[in-house]
């Protein structure tokens, strides 16, 4: 017989935290309650004494951090009558869209860049049952697009610029602190739109003591008088750093980049939507930005899976690879605790994981006892 209470989604553990009510039909598939896994191997290798942690947020039933705002969200515009939503994505908002909105029995509209994103994720918004309209331009076209278009039709955006995704991605702050007992020192995410970064400061704000309503800058939910507050768990916030591809990467040049590239396809973004937010966040913490090479990017996912058995998609490899070089360098100081949000699953993008694997060819034998043996003692040379 079960004792246990059954985990039920983040809107059910953080309802107090939350804007739900006693009568909201919540739409959620579990999501949140991710792994936070302590870096045994690749923080060695660093040579510091560093306690460094990454949060699995790949665990989500989508498979990327994206649940935690779309539960809210899509619960919210269910709750108004809404019947279909839309979105612009590099791939996971339009994963977690069209899961939410199947779970909810509304229509999903995704605008995606034709091309530029990974298989998993496709396959995702396909057989969810979204609409899935390809573009021939990148993430900040679509962008526009889908802000023009949901003025003339009676869709809600789901993109980040909705404040419900904010409030549900700032529970996984919440998690992180009720773990460790605190807050971290230091937070390390892979920066696009800026969403996350900005809900993962609002998480941290509410969560520790403050003598106004404001919690911080970088809310625009309730104008300055934070409902949610007030019952602080803990008296510190973590600086708050955030990495970019460096071709992709606005805040680093300080202007909006018209043509962003990178390998990492997730955050192929020069046009973050939560700009001012994240501005905000790198103050009231102390944080910094910096960018890392698509090369840097894809050595981080290698060593995360080969070294750890954890496997990331590049976008999310990005934050553990700006805080190895941050902690070497000791930017980020020795007995830090440091925190790695890795973003988005692995397996939603097979073709770059396989690529990265050219140097280490499969070996294909005949079905022969002879043949697998010798391809065995063979390696093991
Ligand atoms: N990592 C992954 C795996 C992402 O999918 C995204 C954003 C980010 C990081 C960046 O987060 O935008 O809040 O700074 N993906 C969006 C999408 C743009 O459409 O799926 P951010």
């Amino acid at each position: 017989m079960s004792t246990g209470t059954r985990y039920t989604g983040l809107i059910e553990h953080y309802r107090d935290r939350l804007p739900v009510s006693a009568d909201t039909r919540v739409i959620s598939l579990g999501e949140g309650n991710t792994p936070l896994v302590r870096l045994e191997n690749i923080a060695r290798e660093t040579g510091k004494e560093v306690e460094l942690y990454i949060k699995y947020e790949g665990l989500n039933p989508t498979g990327s951090f994206k649940d935690r705002g779309m539960t809210m969200a899509v619960t919210r515009a269910v709750e108004e009558g809404s019947r279909a939503i839309i979105c612009a994505s590099t791939g996971n908002t339009s994963a977690a869209a069209a899961a939410y909105a199947a779970r909810a029995g509304i229509t999903a509209f995704v605008l995606i860049p034709e091309g530029k994103i990974a298989l998993g994720k496709l396959a995702q918004a396909m057989i969810h049952g979204a609409v899935v309209i390809q573009i021939r331009g990148n993430f900040d076209a679509g962008m526009r697009l889908v802000k023009e278009v949901a003025e003339h039709a009676p869709v809600t955006i789901v993109n980040s610029i909705n404040p419900y995704r904010l409030q549900g991605q700032k529970t996984a702050a919440f998690e992180i602190v009720d773990e460790l007992g605190c807050a971290p020192d230091y937070h390390c995410l892979p920066v696009g739109n800026a969403g996350n970064i900005t809900a993962h400061w609002i998480g941290y704000s509410e969560y520790a003591h403050h003598e106004s309503a404001c919690v911080t800058g970088a809310c625009a939910f309730c104008g300055g008088n934070c409902q949610f507050a007030g019952k602080a768990v803990t008296d510190k916030r973590p600086v708050m750093v955030g990495y970019q591809a460096a071709g992709a990467a606005p805040f680093l040049r300080g202007a909006m980049v018209d043509n962003p590239d990178t390998v990492a396809t997730a955050i192929r973004i020069g046009h973050p939507q939560s700009w001012e937010q994240a501005w905000t966040v790198n103050k009231e913490s102390g944080g910094w930005f910096d960018e890392c090479t698509d090369a840097e990017i894809l050595a981080a996912q290698k060593l995360l899976t080969s070294r750890e058995g954890i496997f990331c998609e590049p976008a999310s490899a990005t934050s553990v690879a700006g805080a190895l070089r941050d902690i070497k360098s000791g930017k980020i100081p020795e007995g830090s605790t440091v925190v790695c949000t890795l973003t988005g699953h692995g397996l939603k993008d097979p073709d770059t994981a396989i690529r990265q694997c050219d140097d280490e060819p499969m070996l294909t034998v005949d079905a022969e006892l002879e043949a697998v043996k010798a391809a065995i003692l063979g390696t093991m040379d």
